[in-house]
This record gives structure tokens, C-alpha cells and sequence, in this order.
């Protein structure tokens, strides 16, 4: 199979890539290098551009005939989508939208969308399963949601066929240690505790003790990047044969406190952690669990790395080795 990764180059998208190269596939990566590293796409060719760029695209897509588009080419950030809408709005929708008219321009027919748990807002039940209502609360959500409404119309208009895959928490690295999560700034909770445990930042902000939870601290559904590859691989080979359009919701079902989180950092490094309170975070939902028995029952997807400190350990490895200086 000959797979395009729109954003190959990001977190998640570079562990894609490797999954899909060990397995087979041709793969190029298609990334601006705007949060992405070049380093960080191990395998397969490496096109720099912006999904913005139609020509690029047209080209690109008609160079070669891809089976399936992953999309990975997002701005992920809650607050920052609140404060700067229009970078949400324009990159998430308005050059997504341009990459699927490219791909129905070019008989390019499946897409794997990274969506995320922010199109469904505050919950209404305990775990979310994919009839949850969707009332984002914030243009990062909306801007996901937008897509797969569209998602759904393309579908019904011109036959693109596509699955979404609502990630709850990303996290972890490659367990064979050779990539891993790298955001620059780094704003997510497990890669910012190791880094106080392994003393590249003083701290850690816990933002909120006053939520509505057994300790006060937001709960959130961790699922390891590796068990999400997985997930886009079933997804991919339910597209190939011919599976109707659907989303799935990814976690693993169980939700960890901030607080447990930087408990099972202590564990796993064996590192004190140095805490401060800080205020709530805007636009932080208290309790995000996912509810993945569709995913599981319809893709026959089985997270492998459910353990939190598993996750976390993977991920401890992939900063010890960013402290490393780089070899000759
Ligand atoms: N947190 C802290 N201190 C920090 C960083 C995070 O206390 O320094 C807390 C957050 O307030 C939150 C939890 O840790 O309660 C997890 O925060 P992350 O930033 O790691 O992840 P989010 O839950 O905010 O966001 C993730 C993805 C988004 C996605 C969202 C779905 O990064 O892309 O899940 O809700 F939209």
C-alpha cells in the first residue's frame, strides 16, 4: 500500500510513519516543519510543504497513487485556540478542506482523520462513546468537529470514504526508543513531569485543585501512541476493504488524576518531583474517559500498553535519551 501522512513529521505522525513502514507500506510524509522535526521521519520519502499549497498538493498526488491520506497536520493546543482562533479555524479546517479537494480532484478516496475527545465538551457520562453529545467548548474542538462534518459530506456527496479517530491523551514514545513526543513549547502534562523528574525544568504546574474529581485534579484517558498506530492500521485495512465511513472514540477506558499521573512519575523514575499549585487552565473539561468498545469490537483493536506506568517508562526512556548529547 502507498500511504501519504500529511504531518509525518509531529508526534504522532512520525510514530505512524515507522508503524506503517515496518509494516509494509511505502509511505511519504508531507509536514511544513512548523511543529515538526525532520529527523523525526524515519523511513520513506519526505516532501516540506503546507497542506495550504493546492499546487503542491495536486502535484504531489499526482506524482504517485495513494491508497489512503492520514492527516495529521493540526495545531493542537486548547488555550492558545482560544486566544488565536483564526490559526485554528484557517490551518485545522479551511487547508484541511483543501487537502480533501485536492485528494477527490485526484481519485484519492480514503482519509484517516486525527480527531480528538475536545469535539464532545463537557461530558455527560461517566466514559464517552461515540453517541456522546458533541458541544465543544472551545475553536480547537470546534475546529476538529467542523471537519468531520464535513467528513460526513464529502462522504455522501463524492463517495470520499473516511474513518475519524477521536484520540482522548496521547502519550508514551515508541517502545523501541527511537522517537518520541517533542512539541515545542511542550505543553502536555506526562512529557512536562518527566522533565521536572529529570531536572530540564524546576516543576511542575498542577493547573486546578478544585475540580469536581476524587482529588481535585483533572482526570484524563492516556493512551499509548503506540496503541494508537494500531488503531490507524485497522482503520486503514476497514477502509480498504471497503467498510463504510465511522469514528471511533481511542482510550483505554480509565482515567488518571493529574495528581496520579505525577505519583506514577515518581514511581517510574524513581525521581522526587517537584510540585506547585497553579490556577485552572482555561477551557479544561474536569474528567475526559473515553469509551472505546466500538473501536474495539468493530476494528478489533487491543491496546497493548494500557498500564499508565508502562506508558509512562516509554516515555521516561525518550527523555533520558533527549538528555543525551546527540552522537557524531
Ligand atoms: N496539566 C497540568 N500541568 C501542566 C500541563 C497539563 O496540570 O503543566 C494538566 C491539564 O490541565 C490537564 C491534564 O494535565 O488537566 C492534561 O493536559 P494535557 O495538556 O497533557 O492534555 P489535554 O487534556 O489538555 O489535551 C489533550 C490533547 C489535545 C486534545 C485534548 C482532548 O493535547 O490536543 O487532549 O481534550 F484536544
Amino acid at each position: 500500500m502507498n500511504i501519504l501522512v500529511v504531518g509525518g513529521a509531529g508526534y504522532i505522525g512520525s510514530h505512524m510513519v515507522k508503524h506503517l513502514a515496518l509494516a509494509g507500506c511505502e509511505v511519504t510524509t508531507l509536514d511544513n516543519l512548523v511543529g515538526g522535526f525532520r529527523d523525526a521521519v524515519l523511513h520513506g520519502r519526505f516532501v516540506e510543504g503546507d497542506i495550504a499549497d493546492r499546487a503542491l498538493l495536486d502535484r504531489l498526488l499526482r506524482e504517485q497513487r495513494f491508497d489512503a491520506v492520514m492527516h495529521f497536520a493540526s495545531h493542537i493546543q486548547v488555550g492558545e485556540s482560544v486566544q488565536d482562533p483564526g490559526k485554528y479555524y484557517r490551518n485545522n479546517v479551511v487547508n484541511t478542506l483543501n487537502l480533501l479537494d485536492a485528494m477527490r480532484h485526484a481519485g484519492v478516496m480514503r482519509f484517516i482523520f486525527s480527531s480528538t475527545a475536545a469535539i464532545f465538551g463537557e461530558p455527560q457520562t461517566e466514559r464517552i462513546a461515540e453517541d456522546h453529545r458533541q458541544q465543544p467548548i472551545n475553536p480547537y474542538g470546534r475546529s476538529k468537529l467542523m471537519v468531520e462534518q464535513a467528513l460526513a459530506d464529502y462522504d455522501r456527496a463524492y463517495g470520499l470514504r473516511s474513518v475519524c479517530l477521536r484520540y482522548f491523551n496521547a502519550a508514551g514514545a515508541d517502545p523501541d526508543g527511537q522517537l518520541g513526543e517533542r512539541h515545542e513549547p511542550e505543553t502536555h502534562l506526562i512529557p512536562l513531569v518527566l522533565q521536572a523528574a529529570s531536572g530540564r525544568r524546576p516543576h511542575i504546574s498542577v493547573f486546578g485543585q478544585d475540580y469536581d474529581t476524587p482529588d481535585g485534579t483533572c482526570i484524563r484517558d492516556y493512551v499509548h501512541i503506540h496503541d494508537l498506530c494500531q488503531a490507524h492500521g485497522l482503520a486503514l485495512q476497514s477502509l480498504m476493504a471497503g467498510d463504510p465511513s465511522q469514528a471511533y472514540n481511542l482510550g483505554n477506558g480509565h482515567g488518571f488524576s493529574v495528581n496520579e499521573v505525577i505519583e506514577a512519575a515518581r514511581r517510574v523514575t524513581g525521581r522526587d518531583i517537584s510540585v506547585q499549585y497553579a490556577p485552572r487552565r482555561p477551557g479544561d473539561p474536569a474528567r475526559l474517559v473515553a469509551d472505546s468498545t466500538l473501536a474495539q469490537r468493530r476494528l478489533d483493536w487491543r491496546p497493548q500498553y494500557a498500564a499508565l506506568d508502562t506508558l509512562v517508562e516509554h516515555a521516561w526512556r525518550w527523555e533520558c535519551r533527549a538528555l543525551q548529547p546527540v552522537e557524531a
